[in-house]
């Protein structure tokens, strides 16, 4: 399989290729200057350049609290830049993959979302991803699929923020009124070629399971990490942002259950395997 990853040098980009590799498929990763969403002629470009079979898109406007203040470069990224994408994935015959969020929704539910459950974003960035979904699924036999709460090795998530603070021996507070299952992007990578290998097409969820609050993921990175360090319980009223986050981020994965006819991993996994690479990287 021939797989071409947009947004190739951010977390879960990088993740993808290295997955993409380890299956012997041909995969190249490209770097926003490599390949601007918003520049179509140049995406354009890379159909005849690369020949893909499979366009997965991890590029996106990722600042969802700059994201308020700054919805028309949102939308230009996470909506018209989608329709790009697919656009290129048409003109090379290949499936597109996009990668969207649990921020489609409000957080209000007391069960699990399924794939067509009705969407209500509360942020702008939120609402961006929704448009990247509509334009990534005008496109025949296009794939998206949701995720949340995503770290891993290299880039900026909530593992190696705690990993810093404890290093630093600052406090940890932590939310505990907001729940849903963080993923590791080792894991979803594996997901998305699992998907796209077998033709999926359409809305799937993916996550690693068991839901937690952040408060308690945080808990268990503390403990993993050094085992002593305090971890502070705080509400969300009391550590105001500019977007509003969904309560409750938990998505039904059964439809990925059926296509990969395996289980989601639990997130212990990807947790353990993230804070061996941030170790090593500590003592380099
Ligand atoms: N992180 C999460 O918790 C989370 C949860 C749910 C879903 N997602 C989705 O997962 C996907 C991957 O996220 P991530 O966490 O890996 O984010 P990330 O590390 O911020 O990677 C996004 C990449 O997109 C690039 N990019 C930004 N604007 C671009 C443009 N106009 N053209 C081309 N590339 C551009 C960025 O490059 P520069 O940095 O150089 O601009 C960056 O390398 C995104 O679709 C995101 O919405 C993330």
């Amino acid at each position: 399989m021939r797989c071409l990853v947009l947004g190739g040098a951010g977390m879960l980009g990088r993740a993808v290729v290295a997955e993409a590799r380890s299956r012997g498929w041909a995969a190249l990763g490209l770097s926003h200057a490599q390949a601007d969403l918003g520049c179509r002629d140049s995406l354009l470009g890379w159909a005849e350049r690369f020949r893909p079979e499979v366009v997965v898109n991890c590029a996106a406007y990722t600042k969802v609290d700059a994201a308020e203040t700054d919805r028309e470069r949102a939308f230009a990224v996470n909506g018209a830049g989608v329709a790009n994408a697919a656009a290129l994935a048409g003109r090379a015959g290949a499936r597109l993959v996009q990668v969207s969020t649990d921020y489609v929704f409000d957080g209000e539910a007391r069960e699990p979302y399924r794939e067509d459950a009705p969407t209500a974003p509360l942020s702008v960035y939120g609402e961006s991803k929704l448009e990247g979904e509509r334009r990534a699924l005008a496109q025949e036999r296009s794939l998206v699929v949701r995720t949340s709460w995503l770290f891993g090795p290299r880039g900026h998530n909530f593992v190696a923020t705690m990993v810093g603070l404890i290093e630093a021996g600052r406090p940890l507070r932590v939310v505990t009124d907001q729940v849903g299952c963080p993923t590791s992007t080792p894991s979803l990578a594996r997901a998305l070629l699992d998907l796209a290998a077998r033709g999926a097409s359409g809305v799937v969820n993916y996550q690693d399971r068991e839901p937690v609050s952040w408060y308690a993921f945080a808990v268990e990175i503390a403990r993993l990490w050094s085992g002593a360090v305090e971890v502070i319980p705080v509400t969300s009223a009391e550590f105001p942002r500019p977007a509003r986050r969904p309560a409750y981020s938990v998505l039904d994965v059964g439809r990925f259950e059926t296509i990969a006819g395996r289980r989601v991993e639990p997130w212990t996994n990807g947790l353990v395997e993230t804070l061996a690479w941030l170790r090593k990287e500590r003592n380099r």
